[in-house]
């Protein structure tokens, strides 16, 4: 996985090439790139990679906990990716206890990441302007984008600013590679999703977005409103793991240094932010910084503060998120504590009114906790934005067993059963003709077929029999009413 992906996608019907595809090589202002390699996928169609095209200056040393800067360094000669083949991945920790069979437990990458990858299919040539779709990656995320102190002159929330240049990156250049700079979908999945939220509500949605569509995948994000105090303690963690006492230690300690003291943080340390997030106290993760961001995205959205501009959205989120990503919950008193990790704040009182949400005995309590993973980090999230899009949007439930985070994206991205195993073939296909047909959509109107959200709150329900249209769980149930009235409540500490 390379730290951000474009995956470059041609409406296959024009694609009438025969001949063996040549690819040129691309001038970008500060490099020429040319293909890196070139592939076939399962379907026959060729597609060539431009790898590891920098977006921006690494963002080593002093430009540590900065906002990216651009142009990227001028590089002399052609580029052609293989220089870090493997290796342009951020600096990346996966706790043992994620889900992820090969990745769990281990540490990878570099602190000189700020690169993203282009695809072209062939017959695709500047001028052709086919859709673009600009992936945003989702993983565990550390200090080098999270870390930061009202008190230090540093940046906040900088791996958001990163995605956001990746994006204005390829709004920019993407027509060099035939691509049409008005059709690009920003599409992500958990915390990459959740990048592309916070996107939708910056400035309360007056910046100019460099994306006119979103596919937004199990957003991962607790709905936090005001962490100041708790963010300066994230910070003083991070200090300490580093054996720092300032913010130029921090900037001058070594990558081995700052590598080992992020796998710390994210590995050794119990995260206390109840999900969405790991790491210490609130976690390393995006935060209402109280000027780019100045709210949860739930509030922000209910209250008609995000972004007019995208043309047509999709928001999905699995039945059961909460499942394999919450903590072992034994009792109704580490239940209270769960949800206090998000709401430090809540009284008794509210924290009876989340346990009478889920209809379980005390002996389900773990269930209980998933569940409320579920609502509060993601279906929430997603419940918020389709609500304010209302009539651009569409969603869908992802619901085919055990319906956990991430297990939709085989469906997307199906290739064969053995590298993406899905339950049903033709179900995949047809969740993969749906996102095609989201992504061609010239005017923006969504998915051909899926219903609009509007007000009536329709849904695609993804079962493994098939897409039947229902109505929405999360607006029917009032669990996301309870949990928006509750935390807009300033006492809870949200
Ligand atoms: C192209 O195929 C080769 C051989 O299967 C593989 O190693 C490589 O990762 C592929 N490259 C891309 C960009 O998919
Ligand atoms: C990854 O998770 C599995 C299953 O929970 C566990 O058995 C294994 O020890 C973990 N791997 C590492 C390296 O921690
Ligand atoms: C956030 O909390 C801090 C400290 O608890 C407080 O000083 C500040 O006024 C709060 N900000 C907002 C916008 O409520
Ligand atoms: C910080 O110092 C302690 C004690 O010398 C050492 O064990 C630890 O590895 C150091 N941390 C880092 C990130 O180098
Ligand atoms: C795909 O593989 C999984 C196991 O890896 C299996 O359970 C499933 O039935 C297979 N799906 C199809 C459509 O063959
Ligand atoms: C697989 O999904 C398709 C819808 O894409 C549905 O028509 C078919 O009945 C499903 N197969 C089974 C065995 O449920
Ligand atoms: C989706 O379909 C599954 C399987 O039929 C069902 O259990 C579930 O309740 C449905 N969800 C919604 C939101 O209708
Ligand atoms: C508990 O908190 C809720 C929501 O923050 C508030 O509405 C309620 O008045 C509080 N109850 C008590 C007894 O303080």
């Amino acid at each position: 996985m390379h730290p951000i992906s474009l995956l470059y996608t041609a409406l296959l019907l024009l694609v009438t090439t025969t001949t063996a595809a040549t690819f040129p090589a691309i001038n970008l202002d500060t490099a020429t790139h040319r293909p890196t390699s070139t592939n076939t996928t399962v379907s026959g169609l060729t597609i060539t990679l431009y790898n590891n095209i920098r977006f921006a200056q690494p963002p080593t040393g002093p430009r540590r906990f900065r906002k990216p800067q651009t142009p990227p360094p001028h590089q002399s000669g052609i580029q052609d990716g293989r220089h870090r083949l493997f290796s342009s991945d951020c600096v990346s920790t996966a706790p043992a206890s994620v889900p992820f069979p090969e990745l769990n437990g281990t540490t990878w990458g570099q602190e000189d990441c700020l690169f993203l990858n282009v695809w072209v299919p062939e017959g695709v040539r500047p001028g052709d302007g086919v859709p673009v779709v600009h992936w945003l990656y989702g993983s565990a995320m550390g200090l080098y984008g999270w870390a930061s102190s009202t008190h230090e002159d540093m940046d906040a929330n900088v791996g958001l600013h990163d995605g956001l240049a990746a994006l204005r990156w390829t709004r920019k250049y993407i027509s060099r590679f035939g691509g049409n700079p008005d059709d690009i979908t920003a599409m992500g999945e958990s915390a990459g999703a959740a990048m592309i939220t916070l996107m939708l509500v910056a400035e309360e949605g007056k910046i100019f977005l460099p994306f006119q569509k979103a596919f937004i995948s199990s957003p991962a994000m607790l709905p936090r409103r005001n962490v100041t105090t708790r963010r300066e303690n994230v910070y003083k963690q991070v200090l300490k793991s580093a054996n720092c006492t300032s913010l130029d230690c921090l900037r001058h300690t070594s990558p081995r240094t700052l590598a080992a003291a992020n796998k710390h943080l994210l590995s050794d340390m119990p995260s206390g932010s109840g999900g969405g997030t790991f790491g210490p106290g609130i976690g390393l993760g995006p935060f209402p910084d109280g000027e780019y961001i100045t709210d949860a995205s739930m509030v922000l959205f209910r209250h008609g503060k995000f972004n007019p501009q995208v043309r047509a959205v999709i928001v999905g989120n699995t039945a059961d998120e909460g499942l394999a990503t919450t903590p072992d919950i034994r009792s109704p008193a580490e239940f209270a504590k769960l949800v206090r990790m998000a709401l430090p704040g809540a009284n008794d009182s509210s924290v009876q009114t989340i346990r009478e949400m889920y209809p379980y005995p005390d002996s389900w309590i773990d269930r209980v906790a998933q569940d409320w993973t579920t609502d509060s980090t993601h279906a929430c999230n997603a419940r918020a934005i389709a609500r304010a899009y209302a009539e651009k949007a569409q969603r869908y439930v992802f619901s085919v067993p055990p319906a956990t985070h991430f297990l939709d994206i085989n469906y997307f991205f199906f290739k064969d059963n053995t590298s993406t195993p899905v339950v049903n073939v033709s179900l995949a296909h047809q969740f993969q003709s749906e996102l095609l047909s989201f992504l061609h959509q010239p005017a923006g109107k969504g998915s051909a077929k899926w219903p609009l959200y509007g007000d009536t709150a329709k849904t695609a329900n993804v079962t493994a029999n098939g897409l039947p249209t229902t109505k929405d769980p999360w607006a029917t149930r009032p669990k996301c009413e309870k949990i928006l009235r509750i935390i807009e409540d300033t006492a809870t500490g949200a």
